[in-house]
């Protein structure tokens, strides 16, 4: 097991990657701390962690109020004795095109991916530094942390930043033996991707299947969806990594739809 009683905080957790990831660190042996806007689903994916065996604590928590962020990791901390792996997983969605994006949706997108991995970043960060043991801090960026497409000008902006919070990670948490990495998948079937489907389709006057095949895969090698389980274990082999060579660095997974 390669995450035996490491205690890890991932946020989305209720859906899609983050559900995935939660199940598969707690099946490396982690204590994980399943956290979402969502109670409900949070419940939901703990109870199945626990179902199989594993440890999991649910956690309702909007990743954008630093309040609860502050309060939901120290419980997580006093449940478990630490925090050693962070997912900064929550993520939305918002398909507009640029010239009729609203700014209060440029605003939530940003919030969400840009607010959110600072203010669970810091708040884990904090107990590192106290713990004295190091850790592992994975933001959740994408294929759009390195090229843009239409309609998508928030989401791009934001999951670009996230690559500059990554590296300004690395930088400050290896006094404290904290290592940084950037995960960027491809497009993955999750109810994130599922929604954008026919809202691209209606803007840009395309069948659903010409979305998936002359948007979504058109630049990949095997015009295949990344999945749920190449996304886990780049995460699970950056969590696990033992020394600090990797740290700073961002990882496309996306069956070569960008390639660097
Ligand atoms: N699915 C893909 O193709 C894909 C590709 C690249 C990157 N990503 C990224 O992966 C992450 C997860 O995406 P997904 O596809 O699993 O989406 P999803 O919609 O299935 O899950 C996202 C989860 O985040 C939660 N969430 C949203 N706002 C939140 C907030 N303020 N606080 C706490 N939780 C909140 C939602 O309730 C939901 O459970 C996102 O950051 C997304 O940008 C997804």
């Amino acid at each position: 097991m390669l995450l035996k009683d490491k205690s890890c905080l991932v946020t989305g957790a209720g859906s899609g990657i983050g559900r995935e990831l939660a199940q598969a660190f707690a099946r490396e042996g982690a204590v994980v701390g399943v956290a979402d806007l969502d109670a409900d689903t949070a419940q939901d994916t703990a109870s199945m962690i626990q179902d199989s065996g594993g440890q999991a604590l649910a956690l309702a928590l909007d990743v954008t109020d630093e309040t609860a962020v502050d309060a939901a990791v120290d419980q997580l901390v006093a449940h478990c004795g630490g925090i050693d792996v962070l997912v900064s997983n929550a993520g939305i969605q918002h398909i507009a095109a640029l010239t009729e994006l609203r700014y209060e949706d440029w605003q939530r997108v940003l919030r969400v991916h840009l607010d959110g991995s600072f203010l669970t970043s810091r708040a884990c960060l904090r107990h590192m530094r106290l713990q004295g043991r190091g850790g592992s801090i994975l933001l959740m960026g994408s294929v759009h942390s390195k090229l843009a497409s239409p309609l998508k000008a928030p989401y791009v902006t934001a999951k670009h930043g996230l690559i500059g919070l990554g590296r300004a990670i690395a930088r400050e948490g290896a006094a404290f033996g904290v290592r940084a990495n950037v995960i960027c998948p491809g497009f993955v079937r999750t109810p994130l991707v599922d929604r954008q489907i026919p809202q691209q389709a209606a803007e840009l006057g395309l069948s659903e299947e010409d979305v998936v095949r002359q948007i979504m895969l058109k630049d990949t090698v095997d015009n295949e969806f990344s999945t749920l389980d190449d996304v886990t274990r780049a995460a699970v082999f950056f969590a696990a990594f033992p020394t600090n060579a990797l740290t700073g660095q961002s990882l496309l997974i996306s069956h070569g739809w960008h390639m660097e």
